[in-house]
């Protein structure tokens, strides 16, 4: 059995975010695994601050919701982002909450070339929603997701659910009129197989 954590950066209180991450939970529940969801609109966490107290073995400064997530991400096998595209990237809360990875970096002797430090190895994977649906729609956010948390962080990707065409925030969710929460859920269903 895996432990899953999922967060969600953002988006309205059963809208088309929520609807998807809960989808996606409902597969790998299914399947036999462990999920939990933490919304970063409950849960506040401030961007960081780069005072570098981490890096000189104190906690990070700031007083907010990251210090209870920190041991849920360390137990966790994989780490799901899930964000509504806002402005053609991550949710800014999204981005606040990945800048405090920094506080649990930990020393690399000898880093490949374009990494300083090493961070704990997990899985992660991606789920997003957005109002359009043209192939660039999430262009900018699975470059980011790319380039941060698989490439730099090191993070293992194990796939993405990127669901464009679901309405704008003007009224209700969409997201029920398109395939995306069939997709989510056998997604989630299949991310690690049937867990025993
Ligand atoms: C501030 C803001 C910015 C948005 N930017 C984009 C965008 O750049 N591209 C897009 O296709 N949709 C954009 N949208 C629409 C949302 O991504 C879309 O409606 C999403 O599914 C909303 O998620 P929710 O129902 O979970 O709140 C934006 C919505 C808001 C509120």
């Amino acid at each position: 059995m895996k432990q899953i954590l999922v967060i969600q950066g953002g988006g309205r209180a059963g809208g088309n975010t929520a609807q998807l991450t809960d989808s996606f939970i409902k597969g790998a529940e299914d399947a036999g695994h462990q999920a939990e969801k933490i919304s970063l609109v409950q849960k506040e966490v401030k961007g960081c601050l780069g005072c570098n107290a981490c890096r000189y073995g104190k906690p990070c400064v700031q007083r907010d919701c990251f210090h209870e997530i920190i041991p849920k991400m360390k137990k966790a096998d994989c780490i799901v982002f899930a964000s509504p595209l806002y402005f053609w990237t991550l949710s800014a809360r999204m981005k606040a909450f990945i800048e405090r990875f920094y506080c649990f970096a930990e020393k690399d002797d000898n880093p490949p070339l374009g990494r300083y430090e090493k961070y704990p190895q997990k899985d992660c994977a991606l789920l997003m929603t957005a109002a359009d649906d043209f192939f660039w729609t999430f262009e900018q956010a699975v470059a980011y997701y790319r380039f941060a948390i698989v490439n730099y962080i090191g993070f293992h990707d194990k796939g993405m659910v990127l669901a464009g065409g679901c309405g704008d925030t003007n009224g209700k969710a969409q997201i029920d009129k398109t395939n995306h929460l069939k997709k989510a859920y056998e997604f989630g269903k299949s991310l690690y197989g049937t867990g025993q």
